[in-house]
């Protein structure tokens, strides 16, 4: 007589021994809230297509930092919504610009949050791409020249790390580069590696005004077919000195993530995007599925797949839950 089946209930039967080796957890230290700062003052103003996500004015963005902090929260990731909108994006890197002050106001109230900038130009140029458009193409080097100067601004105003998000080749070294020579090495970098071009990003670009006004990102962003180019283009920004790497969307790349996660020793972040959240507020709202469980399975399996940290528009709802858990 052998062994019989493998009895692999065994592990299963108690909440007890489930805990005990639970193989994965997820605790608020490992999100980044995503936080929109527009010009202006009123109310924060809301994001039709992200029920609960607004947009905030300066003078609110310190009290809603210090919220962020004492929810148990460390990091925010800061985008502005520009007003004036040209075609090169000047007000990307005004030194008193949005986003600068906006840091500047997060850091008074909430000295130990740690701040990452979203540095792109989508938001602040009139056609909505993410670079100068020369000739009806976005151009490479011009961009990259122009997010350098983005991110010694933000760095500058006390930004702890800046997100280089344009999908431009040699955005990386770039910003590394324009950081230290006006010297900011401690500043360091969240590149946006593995970016592909996704319906997901919809919902975003309602918040920010920046969709494009003709054709579309895919001349830039990574095609969603690609697995090697994803790798090929999380290698480069290591080598060209990212200290986090950012694959996104989340869900639709955690084959990436769990690759990565074995040949790439720097951080992962997976950026559980806009279209992400949306959808789980809509399946929630819909009632067909339990809002809490729902958002804690998909960003256990973020966190399983290989994710250190995962940006999430669910950070601060996620921390109350675990803390009424408690
Ligand atoms: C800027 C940027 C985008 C997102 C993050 N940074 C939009 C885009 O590339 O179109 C998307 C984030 C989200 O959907 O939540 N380039």
């Amino acid at each position: 007589m052998g062994p019989g089946p493998v009895r692999l209930r065994r592990l299963r039967r108690t909440a007890g021994i489930r805990e005990l080796v639970a193989e994965t957890d997820v605790a608020p230290r490992h999100l980044i809230y995503p936080l929109f700062v527009r010009s202006g003052g009123g109310p924060p103003t809301p994001i039709g297509s992200m029920p609960g996500i607004e947009r905030y004015g300066i003078a609110d963005l310190g009290e809603v930092a210090r919220h962020i902090s004492g929810e148990g929260l460390r990091a925010v990731l800061l985008f502005g919504v520009a007003r004036r909108k040209d075609p090169e994006g000047r007000d990307a890197w005004a030194a008193d610009g949005l986003v600068p002050r906006a840091v500047r106001a997060i850091r008074r109230a909430a000295p130990d949050l740690v701040i990452a900038t979203d540095v792109c130009l989508c938001a602040y140029t009139s056609h909505g791409h993410c670079g100068v458009v020369r000739d009806g193409e976005v151009d490479n080097d011009a961009t990259v020249e122009r997010l350098g100067r983005v991110a010694v601004t933000h760095a500058a105003a006390g930004a702890n790390l800046v997100a280089p998000s344009a999908m431009m080749d040699g955005e990386v070294e770039a910003v590394r580069r324009a950081l230290d020579r006006a010297g900011h090495s401690a500043t360091g970098i969240l590149a946006y590696a593995s970016k592909h071009a996704s319906a997901f990003y919809a919902p975003f670009r309602e918040a920010e005004d920046s969709a494009p006004s003709f054709g579309d990102r895919r001349g830039y962003q990574i095609d969603y077919r690609n697995a090697r180019e994803s790798l090929r283009a999380m290698a480069r920004d290591a080598a060209e000195g990212a200290d986090l790497l950012m694959v996104k969307p989340a869900i639709t790349s955690l084959d990436l993530l769990a690759r990565a996660r074995r040949r790439v020793p720097l951080p992962l972040v997976a950026y559980q995007v806009s279209g992400e959240y949306a959808m789980l507020k809509a399946a929630a709202a819909a009632g067909v599925v339990d809002e809490r469980a729902a958002v804690t399975e998909t960003l256990t399996a973020i966190r399983r797949a290989g994710a250190d940290l995962v940006v999430t528009y669910y950070a601060r709802e996620f921390a109350r839950w675990v803390r009424e858990e408690t």
